[in-house]
């Protein structure tokens, strides 16, 4: 009997709490003093502008996908439902995307001033890991995310 009620309430929160409703909970996760980052290389190289081209560049779309199945699948699902991060759709409308590169290439910045990417965290409640992506691969995730959103 109380195995049921432990699971319904864990149902319920699931759903309480899931990424569209925010909780203050990440004030003690952000890390303040710079040497807790490990990722300091990485600083700095903030991506200010990326070059968009139509039609899509189908190689790197496939590319993309591949990197998406191994490194981003796991929490990311490709509709507008959250797993562990947001659903992918529609996220190219949402974000510039100088904003999309720099949270998969430099996501420790981000989350450390962006308000946007803030925001997420607080409603999903867990910090998205560095995938130590190069620049030509998260650009290439990019374009499978614009392919996502019906680009052509
Ligand atoms: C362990 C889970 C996890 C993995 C793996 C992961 N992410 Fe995330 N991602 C998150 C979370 C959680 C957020 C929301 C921000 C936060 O809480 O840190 C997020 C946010 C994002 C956002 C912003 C989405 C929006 O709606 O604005 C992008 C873009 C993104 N991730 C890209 C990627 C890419 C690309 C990969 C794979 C290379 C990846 N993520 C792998 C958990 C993950």
């Amino acid at each position: 009997m109380t195995k049921v009620t432990i699971q319904a309430f864990l149902m319920l929160s699931l759903l309480g709490f899931s990424c569209s409703n925010g909780a203050k909970q990440r004030a003690e996760e952000a890390p303040t003093d710079p040497a807790t980052t490990t990722q300091t290389e990485e600083h700095g190289t903030e991506v200010k502008e990326v070059k968009l081209s139509t039609p899509l560049d189908q190689n790197m779309v496939k590319g993309g996908h591949g990197i998406y199945d191994l490194k981003c699948g796991s929490c990311h699902k490709l509709d507008e439902t959250k797993l562990v991060g947001p659903g992918w759709k529609g996220v190219t409308q949402r974000r510039k995307p100088e904003w999309i590169i720099n949270m998969i290439t430099n996501v420790d910045m981000m989350l450390e001033k962006d308000p946007e990417a803030q925001k997420l965290l607080e409603q999903c409640l867990v910090r998205m890991p560095n995938q130590n992506l190069t620049e030509t691969e998260a650009r290439s995730v990019l374009e499978f995310m614009r392919s996502n959103d019906g680009e052509k």
